[in-house]
């Protein structure tokens, strides 16, 4: 059975239309804002789900084929053992290009990875960490990557959950990409669009085809997350998960996050650059709803 209908979900595009219109996300139960796409809770009689709103695709051929790519990626990541949470990606046809949607049961805040491991101690997270470890040396391969960052996992009791499905990282046999990342990257500004296309792209990518990539981004991303404190006495145990060799260090996460977080800040800077032509030169509203200006610790 369906986890939403069409009309419920069309009723959340409608409002997420009329936040777009008004420039601000008020009014909104936003769960998540990922660098191009927007999470929103939606609450119906039967229960209530996350709705992630991917970026607009120009066909519904493009829009079905990404569906049908996320459709494998759940199910490559559970034959490695990852349990993976139910997801649906119904597909709507608006004015600016077809819009997909991944809808998931909503889990609660608490079990979430960064909020689960908010007040304990290195010595306390280290096994749930090292779950995490295990489960993304089982699944990394040339052709099938999770995105390993601790908020897309979730501990529900016993069961250890992956929720963020919405960007298959797939390539086949030759290596390519299976996604046509230049569908999402749409959201970005055009000059900033062709740097990252062109020059950040694959070495972006190529990182979550990597083990080492993993375990750099995942324990760097901590401190984003406030949780820099505990990632030091971490670093071993990716080590040894990964068996590493050479190790990483912890001089080495340090100096990956700066650079990571500056091509981030670069990318959001340039989207609310172009929000503002948008708004006062084009005088028309900016299609997308930017995240506030983001904390990053460290
Ligand atoms: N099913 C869910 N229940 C509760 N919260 C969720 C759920 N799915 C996502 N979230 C919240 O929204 C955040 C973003 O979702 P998700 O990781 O799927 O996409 P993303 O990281 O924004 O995507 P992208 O791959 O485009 O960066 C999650 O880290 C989590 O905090
Ligand atoms: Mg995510």
């Amino acid at each position: 059975m369906a986890l939403v209908t069409t009309s419920e979900i069309k009723v959340l595009e409608q409002r997420l239309e009329e936040a777009v219109q008004a420039g601000h996300a008020e009014g909104l139960d936003v769960i998540g804002y990922g660098e191009i796409t927007i999470g929103v809770k939606l609450s119906t009689s039967h229960g209530d789900f996350a709705c992630k709103r991917l970026v607009p695709f120009s066909s519904r051929e493009a829009a079905e084929r990404y569906g049908a790519l996320i459709g494998s990626y759940v199910e490559q990541l559970e034959a490695r053992g990852i349990d993976v949470v139910e997801t649906e990606t119904p597909i709507l046809e608006r004015p600016e290009g077809h819009v997909l949607y991944c809808v998931q049961p909503l889990l609660a805040p608490g079990t979430l990875g960064p909020a689960f491991l908010r007040n304990k101690s290195a010595e306390e997270a280290a096994p749930y960490v090292r779950r995490i470890f295990e489960l993304i040396e089982a699944s990394v391969t040339p052709s099938l990557a999770p995105d390993g960052q601790l908020s897309n996992w979730a501990f529900q009791g016993n069961r250890l959950r992956y929720l963020d499905v919405g960007t298959p990282f797939l390539r086949d046999q030759e290596g390519n990409q299976l996604v046509d990342f230049a569908e999402q990257t749409r959201a970005l500004p055009a000059p900033v669009r062709v740097i990252v296309n062109r020059f950040l792209l694959r070495g972006i990518l190529d990182a979550y085809h990597s083990t080492r990539g993993q375990a750099v981004d995942f324990l760097g991303n901590l401190i984003k997350e406030g949780l820099g404190d505990i990632f030091p006495p971490l670093v071993p145990i990716a080590n040894e998960v990964f068996r590493l060799a050479p190790e990483i260090t912890e001089r080495e996460v340090r100096a990956h996050y700066k650079s990571d977080a500056q091509t981030w800040a670069f990318m959001q800077a340039a989207r609310r650059a172009d929000r503002w032509v948008y708004r006062n030169i084009r005088r028309k509203p900016y299609p997308y709803l930017l995240p506030p200006r983001i904390d990053r610790y460290g």
